[in-house]
Protein backbone atom coordinates (compact mmCIF):
# COMPACT_ATOMS: atom_id res chain seq x y z
CA UNK A 1 0.00 0.00 0.00
CA UNK A 2 1.30 3.46 -0.97
CA UNK A 3 0.94 6.07 1.72
CA UNK A 4 -1.00 7.78 -0.76
CA UNK A 5 -4.44 5.69 -0.25
CA UNK A 6 -4.32 5.67 3.34
CA UNK A 7 -6.93 7.71 5.32
CA UNK A 8 -6.96 6.50 8.78
CA UNK A 9 -3.97 6.58 11.14
CA UNK A 10 -1.51 3.58 12.24
CA UNK A 11 -0.56 4.00 16.15
CA UNK A 12 1.71 0.45 17.25
CA UNK A 13 1.98 0.35 21.24
CA UNK A 14 5.32 -1.76 21.87
CA UNK A 15 7.15 -2.40 25.49
CA UNK A 16 8.66 -4.99 27.28
CA UNK A 17 6.47 -7.82 29.02
CA UNK A 18 4.31 -6.05 32.33
CA UNK A 19 4.56 -3.08 31.03
CA UNK A 20 0.82 -2.11 31.39
CA UNK A 21 -0.46 -2.48 27.45
CA UNK A 22 -3.11 -4.43 27.99
CA UNK A 23 -4.51 -1.76 30.70
CA UNK A 24 -3.70 1.31 28.47
CA UNK A 25 -4.83 -0.26 25.06
CA UNK A 26 -8.71 -1.08 26.92
CA UNK A 27 -8.41 2.87 28.25
CA UNK A 28 -7.81 4.03 24.68
CA UNK A 29 -10.82 1.85 23.10
CA UNK A 30 -13.19 3.39 25.96
CA UNK A 31 -12.11 6.94 24.99
CA UNK A 32 -12.47 5.82 21.41
CA UNK A 33 -15.98 4.42 22.27
CA UNK A 34 -17.07 7.39 24.28
CA UNK A 35 -16.14 9.88 21.52
CA UNK A 36 -17.68 8.12 18.52
CA UNK A 37 -14.02 7.43 16.78
CA UNK A 38 -13.67 5.01 14.38
CA UNK A 39 -11.32 3.13 15.80
CA UNK A 40 -9.60 -0.52 15.25
CA UNK A 41 -8.15 -2.30 17.94
CA UNK A 42 -5.88 -5.61 17.11
CA UNK A 43 -2.95 -7.12 17.93
CA UNK A 44 0.11 -9.37 17.08
CA UNK A 45 1.07 -11.84 16.48
CA UNK A 46 -2.72 -12.42 15.87
CA UNK A 47 -5.72 -10.26 14.75
CA UNK A 48 -7.21 -12.55 12.12
CA UNK A 49 -8.08 -16.35 12.14
CA UNK A 50 -4.71 -17.47 10.39
CA UNK A 51 -2.19 -14.94 12.37
CA UNK A 52 -3.71 -16.01 15.55
CA UNK A 53 -3.32 -19.89 14.67
CA UNK A 54 0.49 -19.01 13.72
CA UNK A 55 0.64 -17.22 16.85
CA UNK A 56 -0.65 -20.38 18.80
CA UNK A 57 2.11 -22.13 17.36
CA UNK A 58 5.04 -19.44 18.06
CA UNK A 59 3.73 -19.01 22.31
CA UNK A 60 3.28 -22.54 22.83
CA UNK A 61 6.02 -23.60 25.50
CA UNK A 62 5.93 -27.04 24.13
CA UNK A 63 8.03 -26.02 20.85
CA UNK A 64 10.52 -24.78 22.86
CA UNK A 65 13.25 -26.50 20.26
CA UNK A 66 12.07 -23.74 17.90
CA UNK A 67 15.11 -21.79 15.82
CA UNK A 68 15.45 -17.99 16.01
CA UNK A 69 14.58 -18.03 12.56
CA UNK A 70 11.93 -20.25 12.39
CA UNK A 71 10.15 -17.77 15.10
CA UNK A 72 11.30 -14.49 12.84
CA UNK A 73 9.71 -16.08 9.52
CA UNK A 74 6.73 -16.35 11.71
CA UNK A 75 5.89 -13.66 12.93
CA UNK A 76 6.38 -12.24 9.78
CA UNK A 77 4.35 -14.18 8.49
CA UNK A 78 1.38 -13.86 10.79
CA UNK A 79 1.93 -9.86 10.04
CA UNK A 80 1.70 -10.36 6.66
CA UNK A 81 -2.10 -12.09 6.32
CA UNK A 82 -2.76 -9.65 9.28
CA UNK A 83 -1.41 -6.52 7.38
CA UNK A 84 -2.77 -7.48 3.78
CA UNK A 85 -6.57 -8.82 5.44
CA UNK A 86 -6.96 -6.58 8.45
CA UNK A 87 -4.77 -3.42 8.49
CA UNK A 88 -4.86 -1.86 5.58
CA UNK A 89 -8.39 -2.18 4.79
CA UNK A 90 -9.34 -0.52 7.79
CA UNK A 91 -6.43 2.63 7.29
CA UNK A 92 -7.69 2.76 3.61
CA UNK A 93 -11.50 3.35 4.96
CA UNK A 94 -10.55 5.61 7.26
CA UNK A 95 -10.37 3.60 10.32
CA UNK A 96 -7.39 4.57 13.06
CA UNK A 97 -5.93 1.17 13.79
CA UNK A 98 -4.42 0.61 17.00
CA UNK A 99 -2.23 -2.20 16.78
CA UNK A 100 -0.55 -3.76 20.23
CA UNK A 101 2.89 -4.65 19.06
CA UNK A 102 4.39 -4.79 15.68
CA UNK A 103 7.15 -4.60 13.77
CA UNK A 104 9.63 -2.95 16.77
CA UNK A 105 9.06 -6.35 18.74
CA UNK A 106 10.17 -8.33 15.97
CA UNK A 107 13.52 -5.86 16.03
CA UNK A 108 13.85 -5.95 19.67
CA UNK A 109 13.13 -9.44 20.62
CA UNK A 110 14.13 -11.45 17.05
CA UNK A 111 16.71 -8.88 16.10
CA UNK A 112 18.55 -7.48 19.57
CA UNK A 113 17.32 -10.18 21.93
CA UNK A 114 17.90 -13.41 19.46
CA UNK A 115 20.52 -11.87 17.68
CA UNK A 116 19.58 -12.24 13.98
CA UNK A 117 21.37 -9.55 11.68
CA UNK A 118 19.37 -6.28 11.30
CA UNK A 119 19.77 -6.49 7.83
CA UNK A 120 17.26 -9.85 7.56
CA UNK A 121 15.39 -8.52 10.27
CA UNK A 122 14.54 -5.44 8.52
CA UNK A 123 13.96 -6.74 4.66
CA UNK A 124 11.58 -9.11 5.86
CA UNK A 125 9.91 -7.00 8.73
CA UNK A 126 9.40 -4.78 5.23
CA UNK A 127 8.22 -7.25 3.06
CA UNK A 128 5.24 -8.13 6.53
CA UNK A 129 4.15 -4.94 6.78
CA UNK A 130 3.28 -4.81 2.82
CA UNK A 131 3.70 -0.92 2.24
CA UNK A 132 1.88 0.04 5.87
CA UNK A 133 3.16 3.12 7.60
CA UNK A 134 3.38 3.39 11.02
CA UNK A 135 2.23 7.06 11.87
CA UNK A 136 3.32 6.72 16.07
CA UNK A 137 4.76 4.11 18.28
CA UNK A 138 3.64 4.76 21.94
CA UNK A 139 6.76 2.89 23.80
CA UNK A 140 5.33 1.95 27.72
CA UNK A 141 8.95 2.49 28.80
CA UNK A 142 9.89 -0.61 31.61
CA UNK A 143 12.95 -2.26 32.57
CA UNK A 144 12.09 -5.94 32.55
CA UNK A 145 13.09 -6.22 36.09
CA UNK A 146 10.24 -3.96 36.83
CA UNK A 147 7.77 -5.68 34.62
CA UNK A 148 8.19 -8.99 36.06
CA UNK A 149 7.70 -8.05 39.32
CA UNK A 150 4.56 -5.95 38.60
CA UNK A 151 3.41 -9.18 36.76
CA UNK A 152 4.11 -11.42 39.55
CA UNK A 153 4.26 -14.86 39.81
CA UNK A 154 1.96 -15.35 36.53
CA UNK A 155 2.06 -19.36 36.61
CA UNK A 156 0.87 -19.48 32.16
CA UNK A 157 4.10 -18.03 30.96
CA UNK A 158 3.76 -18.34 27.13
CA UNK A 159 7.45 -19.61 25.57
CA UNK A 160 8.61 -16.46 24.80
CA UNK A 161 7.52 -14.71 28.65
CA UNK A 162 10.06 -18.17 30.08
CA UNK A 163 13.20 -16.63 28.59
CA UNK A 164 15.43 -15.34 30.91
CA UNK A 165 16.19 -11.83 32.45
CA UNK A 166 19.17 -11.21 30.05
CA UNK A 167 17.20 -12.19 27.26
CA UNK A 168 14.66 -9.56 28.37
CA UNK A 169 17.06 -6.87 29.20
CA UNK A 170 18.69 -7.27 25.81
CA UNK A 171 14.84 -6.85 24.61
CA UNK A 172 14.31 -3.74 26.17
CA UNK A 173 17.57 -2.38 25.15
CA UNK A 174 16.86 -3.11 21.49
CA UNK A 175 13.73 -0.90 22.40
CA UNK A 176 15.90 2.08 23.97
CA UNK A 177 18.33 1.72 20.52
CA UNK A 178 15.19 1.62 18.00
CA UNK A 179 13.44 5.20 20.25
CA UNK A 180 16.75 6.71 19.88
CA UNK A 181 16.97 6.10 15.83
CA UNK A 182 13.49 7.29 15.68
CA UNK A 183 12.53 9.96 17.75
CA UNK A 184 9.97 11.72 15.81
CA UNK A 185 7.77 8.51 15.43
CA UNK A 186 8.28 7.40 19.29
CA UNK A 187 6.29 8.77 22.05
CA UNK A 188 7.47 7.44 25.36
CA UNK A 189 5.91 7.01 28.60
CA UNK A 190 7.39 5.80 31.77
CA UNK A 191 4.85 3.51 32.60
CA UNK A 192 5.06 3.77 36.67
CA UNK A 193 2.63 6.22 37.59
CA UNK A 194 -0.40 5.50 37.83
CA UNK A 195 -2.45 3.82 34.83
CA UNK A 196 -4.91 6.71 34.75
CA UNK A 197 -2.29 9.46 34.55
CA UNK A 198 -0.55 7.30 31.68
CA UNK A 199 -3.56 6.78 29.91
CA UNK A 200 -4.23 10.99 30.04
CA UNK A 201 -0.32 11.54 29.36
CA UNK A 202 -0.94 9.04 26.14
CA UNK A 203 -4.43 10.64 24.99
CA UNK A 204 -2.31 14.16 24.79
CA UNK A 205 0.47 13.35 22.86
CA UNK A 206 -2.00 11.49 20.67
CA UNK A 207 -3.87 14.50 20.51
CA UNK A 208 -0.73 16.90 19.78
CA UNK A 209 -0.13 14.73 16.83
CA UNK A 210 -3.69 14.93 15.42
CA UNK A 211 -4.15 11.10 16.14
CA UNK A 212 -7.04 11.88 18.45
P1 LIG B 1 2.00 -10.41 23.90
O1 LIG B 1 2.31 -11.19 25.13
O2 LIG B 1 2.25 -8.94 24.06
O3 LIG B 1 0.66 -10.73 23.31
O4 LIG B 1 3.08 -10.82 22.77
C1 LIG B 1 3.43 -12.11 22.58
C2 LIG B 1 4.91 -12.31 22.71
O5 LIG B 1 5.51 -12.29 21.41
C3 LIG B 1 5.66 -11.30 23.56
O6 LIG B 1 6.55 -12.03 24.39
C4 LIG B 1 6.47 -10.51 22.56
C5 LIG B 1 6.68 -11.48 21.44
N1 LIG B 1 6.86 -10.92 20.10
C6 LIG B 1 8.06 -11.12 19.42
O7 LIG B 1 8.98 -11.74 19.94
N2 LIG B 1 8.17 -10.64 18.13
C7 LIG B 1 7.16 -9.99 17.50
O8 LIG B 1 7.31 -9.59 16.34
C8 LIG B 1 5.92 -9.78 18.23
C9 LIG B 1 4.78 -9.08 17.56
C10 LIG B 1 5.81 -10.26 19.52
Amino acid sequence: MGDCNKKGKFVTIEGCEGVGKSTQLRLLKEYCESRGINALFTREPGGCEISEKIRAMILDPGNSDMSAMTELLLYCAARSQHTKEVIIPALESGVTVFCDRYSDSTAAYQGYARGIDAVTVDALNKAAMCGAVIDCTVFMDLPPDKGFARKGGAKDTDRLERETIEFHRKVYEGFKTIEKNEPARFVSFKAEGSKYETHEAIVCALVRRGIL
